[in-house]
């Protein structure tokens, strides 16, 4: 869709002056403005995606909006008995919508990768080794209070935010690969990673006091600067890369993790569908977005607006030896 010199002027409005822009509002705004680039119904019939986090809040937005598509959709959890009442909505709103769509919920705790090596080593052999995947959905987040590890020892938000989704990627290629379109992979990032720089000299927050919101924000800044390098490394298997970031959105894991916040701004909290859409969008629409980019409500955006959080020469790359090294992935 082709815009207007006035309409990206107001959509940079919104985006600089963040309380309208992540909101409801700006959502709202935006929405009259891009309903032609809306993804074409059925866009996604016979095409498989997997969410991480699929149980609840943005991932369950992000599943029904697939399903609404037409795709297979694996919802991936830590407890399927946790996400069994998200999976049932969907399938209701979806009977109530007249759709059929198959949604598989699996065990899946991307923190771990003997969880994910497991997933994956399962899925790729399905139908005789022969499935696809079409969409992978890096939703799944968290925000520790305190400085937590996963199993491996990594601090959390950095496992499950960063290495776990390098790590299922890897793992998963051989589905990737077998994509008939390309495959497409989208992060979930936040916009609160504008606020930190990448922390390229102590990734796993061991210095200082922890700060759960500064950990839960450097990890979604590494998200968006690895995202060219995993473009890098994934462009040959035909598989494009993608962040995106869903501006504030009311949900489970925001009431859990930021109770003042959500108390404060609740009649502008986006509901999770809107939060979502970007997602959904960048997973569907047609053609294929630059890969390697980084969005907010369907259009590219700026990854600072400060040069105090830009990284300096060589630290993505000394970002991403790191994280290769610490997924576990043979080499960067
Ligand atoms: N809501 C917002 O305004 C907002 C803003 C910016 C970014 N985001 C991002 O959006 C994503 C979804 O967040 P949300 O707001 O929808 O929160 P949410 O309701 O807490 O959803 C997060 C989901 O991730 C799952 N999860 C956490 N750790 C996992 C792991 N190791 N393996 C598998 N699943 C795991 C949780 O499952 P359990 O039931 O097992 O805990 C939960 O279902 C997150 O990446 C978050 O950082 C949200």
């Amino acid at each position: 869709m082709s815009r207007t010199a006035p309409d990206q002027g107001l959509d940079r409005v919104l985006d600089r002056t963040v309380l309208l822009g992540y909101s409801r509002l700006g959502y709202a705004i935006r929405r009259r403005r891009w309903a032609e680039s809306d993804p074409r119904p059925g866009s996604l019939a016979g095409r498989t995606a997997v969410v991480t986090g699929g149980g609840s809040g943005l991932g369950e937005a992000t599943v029904l909006g697939l399903a609404r598509l037409g795709a297979r959709v694996h919802v991936l959890v830590r407890s399927p008995e946790r996400a069994a009442p998200a999976v049932a909505r969907i399938e209701r709103v979806l009977r109530v919508e007249g759709r059929t769509a198959e949604l598989l919920t699996e065990r899946c705790d991307v923190s771990d990768p003997a969880m994910i090596d497991a997933f994956a080593e399962d899925f790729c052999a399905r139908d005789g080794g022969r499935t696809a995947l079409d969409v992978l959905v890096h939703n799944a987040g968290v925000m520790p209070p305190e400085r937590t590890e996963s199993v491996e020892g990594h601090e959390l938000s950095v496992a499950t935010h960063v290495l776990g989704p390098i790590r299922l990627t890897e793992q998963l290629l051989p589905a990737l690969r077998r994509s008939e379109h390309g495959a497409r992979q989208v992060f979930v990032a936040s916009g609160g990673m504008y606020t930190q720089p990448l922390p390229v000299d102590d990734p796993e927050f061991e210095q200082g006091t922890y700060q759960g919101a500064v950990a839960y924000a450097r990890s979604k800044r590494m998200q968006v600067e690895l995202a060219p390098i995993l473009d890098r490394r994934w462009s040959p298997d035909r598989i494009s890369t993608f962040v995106m970031h869903p501006g504030w959105a009311d949900t489970p894991g925001l009431a859990r993790s930021l109770p003042a916040f959500r108390t404060l701004s609740r009649p502008l909290l986006r509901p999770a569908e809107e939060g979502a859409d970007t997602a959904v969008w960048l997973a569907a629409t047609e053609p294929t977005p630059p890969s390697g980019t980084f969005w907010h409500d369907r259009r590219q955006r700026p990854t600072s607006y400060r040069s105090a959080t830009r990284p300096g020469r060589g630290e993505a790359e000394a970002l991403w030896s790191w994280a290769a090294a610490a997924a576990g992935l043979d080499g960067p």
